[in-house]
């Protein structure tokens, strides 16, 4: 998740001279990639059938496509999302939750946008796939702090070996097991200490979640089942529908009228 307009693809358009976008926030940079990919189906799609799927639309639908190639998750998500023409920088931290986050830190957020504490852990299983960049979980691997209690120490050794050395910020595989698999294995990493973010492992050692964990890591079909509903539900947030916002032409920038 990283847009704060609601589903608008706010997230998509580049800075201009006068206005720095969300994409600049810490939030989202060097994290967010892969908008060329959404670059070139919008590119197709307009030399086709111009002026009529928005960049919202497009960016849902490859989230869904995303779900069903890395996890064999199949649903259907409506269309008629329109673009937004404002990104600020600015507003992205207040809306999207820090990686620093507890459980009811992380429940507040989501409630914010209308999503349930169910939907907060579900979705949160999403980081079965996947990178992080090392300086998003740095806090845990403090070196005044030997070692996070709350992470298995084979774990902490790895992640250490993989960050501490590198001059640089490498990414590692949010998921240490099945990393290209959107699946269940999140949960069970979780119940092992093996979470990489500090607002994954609090799923496991808040006692508002932990039960939560407990049914996702042994129920993979209901979890499947679950998160496909969740995505459904996140893509309608704060969308734009009638004559509000525009249909996007090109998806860095908004229209010129
Ligand atoms: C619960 C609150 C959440 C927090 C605090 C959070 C935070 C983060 C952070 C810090 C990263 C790593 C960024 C980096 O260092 O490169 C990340 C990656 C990721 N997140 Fe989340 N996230 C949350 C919820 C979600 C949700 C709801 C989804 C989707 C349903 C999601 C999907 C992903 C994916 C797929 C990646 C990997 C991206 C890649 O490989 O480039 N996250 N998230």
């Amino acid at each position: 998740m990283s847009r704060h307009e609601g589903c608008d693809a706010s997230v998509l358009l580049d800075s201009t001279p006068d206005n720095r976008s969300e994409k600049e926030s810490p939030a989202n940079n060097p994290s967010l990639r892969g908008f060329e990919v959404i670059d070139e189906a919008k590119a197709r799609i307009e030399s086709v059938c111009p002026s009529t799927v928005s960049c919202a639309d497009i960016l849902t639908f490859a989230s869904r496509d995303a779900a069903y190639f890395a996890g064999g998750i199949k649903y259907a998500v409506p269309a008629g999302r329109r673009d937004g023409r404002v990104s600020i920088e600015s507003e992205v931290l207040s809306n999207l939750p820090p990686f620093s986050f507890n459980a009811v830190q992380l429940k507040d957020s989501f409630a914010r946008k209308g999503l349930t504490l169910d939907e907060m852990v579900t979705l949160s299983g999403a980081h079965s796939f996947g990178v992080s960049h090392c300086s998003s979980f740095a806090d845990r691997l403090n070196a005044t702090c030997p070692q996070d209690p709350k992470m298995d120490w084979k774990f902490d050794a790895f992640l250490k070996s993989k960050c501490l050395s590198a001059g640089s910020d490498p990414t590692v595989n949010l998921d240490v097991v099945t990393p290209n698999r959107l699946d269940n294995q999140y949960y069970k990493n979780l119940q092992k200490g093996r979470g990489l973010l500090t607002s994954d492992q609090t799923l496991q050692t808040s006692a508002l979640t932990a039960r939560l964990v407990a049914v996702n890591a042994k129920r993979p079909r209901a979890w499947t089942a679950n998160f496909a509903a969740a995505m459904v539900k996140m893509g309608s947030i704060e969308v734009l529908t009638g004559d509000r916002g525009e249909i996007r032409r090109t998806c860095r920038v908004v229209n010129k009228y």
